[in-house]
């Protein structure tokens, strides 16, 4: 019994003996600028996992579960178009505008949706798997939910201070229809300029108040 114990003991000893000594070694590695701070590090296959898992459990956990109130037609997905042109594409890529280098500046790098919108373009026979309407809302609600309050440790930042829910909705519709859009759309998407100041689509005033209140001054 004494014995047992004593092992037991042992164990607990190494263990923390262990733990101590990776503490030790990862504070001389940051202290002598071992750890790669700039963005354009590579994430390791570890820090990687670590990311998607954490992210996953927090928008799994979080995410809500609503059915998408702005509907899917021509003209809340012009709507969209003008909120991703303005607002994402500088990261993520858009018209004009298809791989983003400032995207690929930020660790870790913005996934560019222009890419597998040009693959639809070029393949008119690709055809998105096929989703129930349960899996359409869940994929609709975790961009929701991702748009609005950005991603942590990332370049993705929270859209819920410069846009209503109903303008991130309508950038939701529109991200997950940009590869198949009505010929409409895609050609007015295509005219937007495309800007890497975000622009002030969120703003109510009208040009009239504006204008008074700029007098005012
Ligand atoms: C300053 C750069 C930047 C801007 C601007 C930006 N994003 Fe992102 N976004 C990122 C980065 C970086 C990631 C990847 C984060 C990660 O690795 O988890 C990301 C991830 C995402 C994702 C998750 C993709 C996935 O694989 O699940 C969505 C959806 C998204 N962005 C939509 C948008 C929308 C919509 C806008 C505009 C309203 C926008 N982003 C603007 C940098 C940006």
């Amino acid at each position: 019994m004494a014995k047992s114990g004593g092992g037991f003991w042992k164990g607990v000893f190494w263990v923390i003996l262990i733990e101590a000594l990776a503490g030790v070694i990862g504070v001389l590695v940051v202290q002598f600028g071992g750890f790669p701070m700039g963005a354009d590090a590579h994430p390791s296959q570890l820090e990687a996992q670590l990311g998607h898992w954490t992210h996953d459990a927090w928008v799994q956990h979080h995410a809500p579960n609503v059915a998408d109130p702005v509907p899917v037609n021509e003209q809340t997905l012009l709507a969209g178009a003008a909120l991703y042109q303005g607002n994402c594409a500088a990261c993520h890529g858009g018209e004009h505008y298809t791989n983003s280098p400032l995207g690929r500046g930020i660790y870790p790098g913005a996934p560019q949706f222009m890419r597998f919108v040009e693959y639809q373009r070029t393949h008119p026979k690709f055809k998105l798997p096929h989703e129930t309407p349960a899996q359409e809302q869940a994929r609709n609600d975790h961009s929701f939910f991702v748009v609005k309050h950005g991603i942590r440790f990332t370049g993705m930042p929270a859209w819920r201070y410069n846009m209503t829910d109903t303008q991130i909705w309508e950038v939701v519709n529109f991200l997950h229809h940009m590869g198949h859009l009505p010929p409409n759309v895609e050609q007015a998407w295509k005219q937007m300029p495309m800007s890497p100041i975000p622009v002030p689509v969120a703003a109510p005033a009208t040009p009239a108040k504006a204008g008074k209140t700029m007098k005012k001054k």
